[in-house]
């Protein structure tokens, strides 16, 4: 990947022209990149702002995990890394896993996307109270989806999620773990900048 954007430099954007999405089911793109909602790189915590330049640069390796506490950031810098790049993939994980139910043809285009996208971010990774079979679907995905890009895209991928790395594997295996742990980790921890917020009014 082209060290294309300086990281340093303060710029709020939204880079959708370039970043695709599945619309919800009742065709609303996901909050986090609604059109006109602007990001910027300077909120993003300065120890992640960096490791982000050296990603671009080539200087660590993708896959990038960033967990950490809801409301520290998280897809919000993903998608900020996703602005650097020329063509990114949004896909939240829960969604991933409906769209095992969907019809083939919006299946096989999320697939068609996930081998051709230059980066995917796959956003809120998670581990719930679920029954055997719910579980076991979500770990056939994921691991899918992760052997997928490590094949096809050399695993270019950014992952974010609320769950600490050993949870995380005794819910999905180590085969999950091998995938998604094999580039760069990253802890966001801070505040909820949800909570952190003023009022208005
Ligand atoms: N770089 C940023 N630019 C603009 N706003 C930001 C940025 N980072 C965080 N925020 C603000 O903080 C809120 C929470 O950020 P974000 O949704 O990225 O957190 P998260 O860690 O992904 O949370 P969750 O775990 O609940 O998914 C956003 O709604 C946004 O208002
Ligand atoms: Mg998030």
């Amino acid at each position: 990947m082209a060290d294309r954007m300086d990281f340093t430099r303060t710029d709020a954007r939204t880079g959708l022209k370039r970043l695709r999405t599945v619309p919800k089911l009742n065709g609303e793109y996901p909050a986090r990149i609604e059109p006109g909602k602007s990001r910027s790189r300077e909120k993003i915590a300065q120890p992640l702002r960096k490791l982000l330049g050296e990603l671009l640069a080539g200087k660590k390796r993708l896959p990038l995990v960033i967990s950490g506490p809801p409301g520290t950031g998280k897809t919000c810098a993903a998608l900020c890394f996703a602005d650097a790049v020329w063509d990114a993939y949004f896909l939240s994980f829960p969604d991933l896993v409906q769209l095992e139910f969907a019809p083939w043809d919006q299946q096989n285009s999320m697939r068609r996307e996930l081998e051709r996208a230059e980066l995917v971010i796959l956003d809120d990774v998670a581990v719930g109270v679920e029954t055997e079979n719910s579980l076991r679907l979500r770990r056939e995905v994921l691991w899918r989806t992760l052997d997928l890009r490590e094949r096809r895209a050399n695993g270019q991928t950014v992952v974010t999620t609320n769950c600490k790395r050993d949870l995380l594997t005794r819910a999905f295996g180590q085969a999950v773990e091998s995938r998604m742990f094999c580039g760069t980790h990253f802890e966001l921890l801070g505040v909820d900048q949800r909570l952190s917020r003023p009022h208005n009014g």
